[in-house]
């Protein structure tokens, strides 16, 4: 089987060809166009400014995914395209062409929880068997989850406000180091010293939400009280990556043991995947944390982490091999929960 994937959820254009055969699953191309320099003068995506940009852009990442993928449209045995959540206009470019490559090859249209698309990412690259444990961190969602299979995704807690990667750029944007402010902030913490104590909302909830606006005020009052050295900002930097992890931690240990208490007997398999598990420092000291909590850690090649349409060939895929659907009457879903 030999699938398009395509997404369009927010400020990214992507499209990959994903192949099952032989019982080997590859990624035969994965081709993205980030629209950073559309947005950043903003500080933020421009809904507006990025479904432009996807109409312009759409054919020719599609076109370059099955070049790199040694691929034609008459190969292609499924189409995907994120239905949702995201942003309507970009959401609508993604279905409407894959829909209409989908009529005019004559394959089905299946489509895809961008959500989904991150929860299932590292089975991509890894054995990864259900259930498991997610720690699912992105611009605008951050959830503690169990994937108990394909399909069924039991959520233990989420943000009660900001998304995390939304707090990383936010604070980025207080300290005016540049967009999109995860990556900006991760380069200013490695000289900084995490002297800073800053706020940790709902530490001891004793339940696995998160809140982060606390957090980010907490940084900015901070800030406006000290003058903006490059050294100052480091040391924000550093010190807002520490507490961060303590938080991630704390829920995470407590997500832990309702998996345990509920699986007794399988594995404890432990995965952090979407655009903030790309962070070096988390991923460096996640990996004590699963030998200290005796669990297995994925998290998946920092190309999968960030949005991307290989996550999105790849989760239709692993749906379609379990029901043969074709949903062309799909119409977009801003807010589908999964
Ligand atoms: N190295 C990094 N450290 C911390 N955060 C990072 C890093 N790289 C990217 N991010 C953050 O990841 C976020 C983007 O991740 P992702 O593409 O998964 O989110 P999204 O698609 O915008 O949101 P969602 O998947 O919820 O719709 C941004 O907020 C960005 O700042
Ligand atoms: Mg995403």
């Amino acid at each position: 089987m030999v699938v398009l994937g395509i997404e369009t959820s927010c400020d990214e254009t992507a499209a990959s060809i994903v192949e099952h055969k032989n019982g080997k699953k590859k990624v035969l191309s994965n081709i993205l166009y980030s629209q950073f320099k559309e947005h950043k003068k903003y500080g933020g995506v421009v809904p507006e400014i990025a479904f432009r940009e996807h109409v312009k852009l759409i054919d020719k990442i599609i076109i370059k995914a099955l070049n790199k993928g040694k691929k034609k449209f008459k190969d292609i045995d499924l189409i995907a395209a994120t239905g949702g959540p995201g942003l309507h206009g970009g959401l609508l470019i993604g279905t409407t062409v894959a829909k209409s490559i989908s009529l005019s090859i004559n394959k089905p249209f299946v489509p895809i929880n961008h959500l989904e698309g991150h929860i299932l990412s590292p089975r991509i690259e890894y054995n990864l068997s259900f259930p498991f444990l997610v720690l699912l961190v992105t611009g605008g969602h951050t959830m503690l989850i169990i994937a108990h299979k394909i399909g069924k995704y039991e959520i233990l807690g989420l943000t009660l406000d900001d998304a995390l990667g939304e707090a990383f750029d936010k604070v980025a944007k207080l300290l005016n180091i540049g967009f999109p402010g995860g990556p900006q902030i991760e380069k200013y913490a490695k000289k900084g010293v995490p002297n800073i104590k800053f706020a940790q909302p709902l530490i001891n909830s004793n339940d696995c939400n998160f809140s982060f606006s606390g957090l980010k005020t907490s940084v900015l009052k901070k800030v406006s009280e000290k003058k903006n050295s490059i050294k100052f900002k480091e040391d924000v930097c550093a010190s807002f990556q520490y507490t961060i992890l303590n938080i991630l931690e704390k829920k995470s240990e407590l997500a832990l043991k309702i998996f345990k208490k509920k699986f007794p007997t399988k594995k404890k398999n432990f995965v952090i995947v979407g655009g903030v598990a790309s962070n070096l420092f988390l991923r460096k000291n996640f990996n004590k944390f699963a030998k200290k909590n005796n669990c297995k850690l994925f998290v998946p090649n920092k190309s999968f982490c960030t949005d991307n349409a290989a996550m999105i060939a790849w989760t239709a895929m692993e749906k379609y091999n379990k029901k043969k659907n074709n949903n062309l009457n799909f119409q977009p879903l801003p807010n589908w929960q999964i």
